[in-house]
Formats: structure tokens, C-alpha cells, sequence
């Protein structure tokens, strides 16, 4: 682990990158979320240690409807709606930089709705939002808080139809205006700011090499160094994304 001293000089160095920089972009994972009390996916306490990451794949809610609902159900719905999510001062921090007209977007991995809580409104969700569901029939949408989420599979309030939770299933394809929308964002911002993601899950993973081909300056905030730290990342912050983005804004 770094030394203080060396840490304040890297936290110095990435203010001044991004004092500098006309266009910002965020690029976040579900270490983002970690200090607003949602576990990862992977490493330590990583959801997937727990869960067989298999029963969130398409087919299998689409064959196995209420096996995979029980899953979704208890890991999504019953622990994300019993523990009050709130945005973390990281959460808080890119918002900030949204108003100040420093950070452009937010590209973001994770369903759990915290950047719009905490105020971003340039969101891609990359992966969708569990604060909607869809029908895989009619594809009508409805906010999750006006659907009943019970022990059995929600219906289509239109058309009786199966629903989905709008967030992207294993074997799903990107939403296309998040896809397209996070490839033009990283081809133009001069700074990338990766946040608490291990960069393992593709397409998503493509993502910060284009902004590194476009000559953005690459800034990585994780706990522990990920598939990015060796290969694009210019600065990496090791810690916690709650503690560290409040010490860079500080010194903007
Ligand atoms: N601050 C910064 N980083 C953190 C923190 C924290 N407080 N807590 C954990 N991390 C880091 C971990 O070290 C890890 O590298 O966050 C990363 C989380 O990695 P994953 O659990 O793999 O999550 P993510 O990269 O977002 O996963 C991508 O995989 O399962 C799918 O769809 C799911 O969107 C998800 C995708």
C-alpha cells in the first residue's frame, strides 16, 4: 500500500488532470455502490460467491421462470428495497462535477439507480435499471415501485405478459442508445475516470480503451488493481471511491 504522502501527491497530480480537462467522463462499477451498502459481484463477499451468476442468464428466466425470479427476488428486490440504497459521497461527487459542467456523463455498469438519485441526469446504463421492469410480450415499461413483487413472477399490468426487471441478463444484448451513446462519449472526453469495476464483464470492458486511443488521460479509483491498472490506466487511486473522489474535488 502507498505511503500518504505519496497518495496526496497522486491525488494532487489527478486534480490537476481533471482542473485541466474540457470534457470528463465517469465510467463506474458496482464498487461505486460498495459504501451505499450494495455487495459486489465478485472478490470478497462478491454476490456471485453466494449466487450461481447462471440463473440470471435470459434463457434460464425465460425456462425456469420461478427458480429465477426466487434468486432475483432475494438478491435485488427484497435486499436492495430492505436496505434504504442511498448515494455515497463518490455518488455524490460526479454530480456535483455534472453541475459544474466539468463531467459530461456517466457511463455505468450498475442497475441500482444511484447516480440518478444522487443527481446525474447524462446517464448510459449500460447494463439497464431495476427500478423498471418490462414485458417481454408487449414490451411495455413500469416503475418497479407499481408492480407487486411477490414469490411469483410479476405480469404485464397491459397485456398479462411475462415481465422482466429492465436490467441486462446475461446473454442480452447493450441497449443500443446506452452502447452507442458510451462509445461516442469515451471517443471524445479528454479524461476517463474508472471507478470501481474489476473491467472482467464485456462489452462493457471495451469501453475505456477507446477513450485511451482517443489520448483521454485515463484515472483509475479502485480497491485493488483491475484489468485496467497495468494496461491503460495513467494514475490509479488504490481505496475506497466514497473516501477518495471528495479529496480530488476538494483540491478542484
Ligand atoms: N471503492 C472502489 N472500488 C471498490 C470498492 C470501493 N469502496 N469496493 C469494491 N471495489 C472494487 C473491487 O475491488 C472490484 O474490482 O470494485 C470492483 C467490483 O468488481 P465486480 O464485482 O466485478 O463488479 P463490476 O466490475 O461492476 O461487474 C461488471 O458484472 O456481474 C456483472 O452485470 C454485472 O454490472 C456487473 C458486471
Amino acid at each position: 500500500m502507498l505511503t500518504q504522502d505519496t497518495m496526496d501527491e497522486k491525488i494532487k497530480e489527478v486534480a490537476r488532470i481533471l482542473r485541466e480537462a474540457k470534457n470528463i467522463v465517469g465510467f463506474t462499477g458496482a464498487g461505486m455502490s460498495a459504501e451505499s451498502g450494495i455487495p459486489p459481484f465478485r472478490g470478497e463477499g462478491g454476490i456471485w460467491n453466494k449466487y450461481d451468476p447462471n440463473s440470471l442468464d435470459i434463457e434460464y428466466y425465460y425456462r425456469h421462470t420461478q427458480e429465477s425470479w426466487n434468486i432475483i427476488k432475494e438478491v435485488f428486490y427484497n435486499y436492495f428495497n430492505n436496505t434504504k440504497l442511498k448515494p455515497n459521497p463518490g455518488h455524490k461527487v460526479l454530480a456535483k462535477w455534472e453541475k459544474e459542467g466539468r463531467l459530461s456523463c456517466v457511463i455505468t455498469q450498475n442497475i441500482d439507480d444511484l447516480h440518478a438519485v444522487a443527481g446525474n441526469e447524462n446517464i448510459f446504463e449500460f447494463h439497464g435499471n431495476m427500478s423498471r421492469f418490462v414485458c417481454s410480450k408487449c414490451g411495455e415499461k413500469f416503475p418497479a415501485s407499481s408492480i407487486p413483487l411477490g414469490d411469483t413472477p410479476p405480469h404485464c399490468l397491459e397485456c398479462g405478459g411475462l415481465l422482466k426487471p429492465d436490467f441486462i441478463f446475461f446473454g442480452e444484448g447493450i441497449p443500443e442508445k446506452a452502447y452507442y451513446g458510451s462509445v461516442h462519449a469515451a471517443e471524445h472526453c479528454d479524461a476517463f475516470v474508472i471507478i470501481g469495476t474489476s473491467g472482467q464483464v464485456s462489452p462493457a470492458n471495451m469501453i475505456p480503451g477507446m477513450a485511451k486511443r482517443n489520448g483521454a488521460k485515463i484515472i483509475e479509483i479502485n480497491l485493488e488493481p483491475s484489468t485496467y491498472t497495468h494496461n491503460i490506466s495513467d494514475v490509479f487511486l488504490q481505496g475506497k471511491s466514497g473516501e477518495i473522489l471528495p479529496q480530488i474535488d476538494a483540491l478542484l
